[in-house]
């Protein structure tokens, strides 16, 4: 079964080229189920509930998120209503929301999606090495597809939950930097992996936003507001084909729409 991630969809353009592109995707390359990282899609901070339920329109079945996702008030009420939304499990849990979903696949098989977060350059959460431990722990053994986002800044903490999870789950997908990398492989445990899926949305920009005010941060030291970029919107995804009998991947390959 081939299971669709989204790396991080990016305001307005990052959710436009997903309602052009996704539907043609899911058919053509036999996708059984779609998971997206979402915490940019709201203006490049955050989500609202009003744009994970147009995300869900368009046809991801689960959304995970990383540190922006507390940007946008609305959405701390939504996660008791919508398990399909997550937030990385290492954050306090006193914070609302759930880092686990599983879901069932349009195959029927179920699939547990798990969120994780960094801590090199990140702000200060739970280990997310040992709470993956947990996670994987309250998973009854049936569950044997298990995607995990992890969303991060460096690439040797990401490089070090692949191996990790070497082996107890099906794939460990890297997000955050809106870079994406080259590097995927299928790990020997049977766990496939990429360190960044890079992002949906404006390349033609600072990580997602204009150029001459990103700029003018660097060049100024200061605070200046952000807005998001237009030009050269690119979809990012990746593609991992995973055998439902042992949870084990057989391929990862990277997936770009311009
Ligand atoms: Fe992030």
């Amino acid at each position: 079964m081939n299971l669709l991630f989204i790396g991080d969809i990016y305001a307005s353009p990052g959710r436009r080229i997903v309602a052009q592109y996704l539907n043609g995707i899911v058919s053509a390359e036999k996708i059984s189920l779609v998971i997206a990282n979402a915490e940019n899609s709201a203006g490049g901070f955050g989500i609202t509930p009003m744009i994970a339920e147009e995300l869900f329109g368009l046809g991801i079945d689960v959304l995970t998120t990383g540190n922006h996702v507390w940007d946008k008030r609305e959405v701390y009420d939504y996660f008791a209503r919508e398990p399909r939304l997550l937030r990385p499990a290492n954050y306090p849990p006193t914070l609302p929301g759930a880092g686990l979903h599983i879901a069932r696949a349009r195959n029927g098989v179920e699939v547990a999606v798990m969120n994780l977060q960094g801590r090199t350059y990140m702000p200060s959460t739970d280990c997310p090495f040992r709470r993956a431990d947990e996670l994987l722990g309250s998973l009854p053994e049936s569950v044997k597809v298990r995607f995990v986002d992890f969303h991060a800044e460096v690439s040797s903490e990401k490089v070090a939950m692949g191996w990790h999870l070497n082996g107890r789950v099906s794939a460990v997908v890297g997000t955050h930097t809106h870079i994406p990398t080259a590097d995927e492989r299928v790990l020997a445990g049977g766990t496939a992996y990429l360190t960044d899926a890079g992002m949906t949305g404006s390349y033609d920009s600072v990580i997602g936003a204009e150029k001459h005010l990103a700029l003018s941060r660097f060049l100024t030291a200061t605070p200046v507001r952000l807005e998001t970029a237009k030009g050269g919107v690119e979809l990012h995804a990746v593609i991992v084909t995973v055998d439902p009998s042992t949870g084990r991947a057989t391929a990862i390959r990277r997936y770009t729409t311009r």
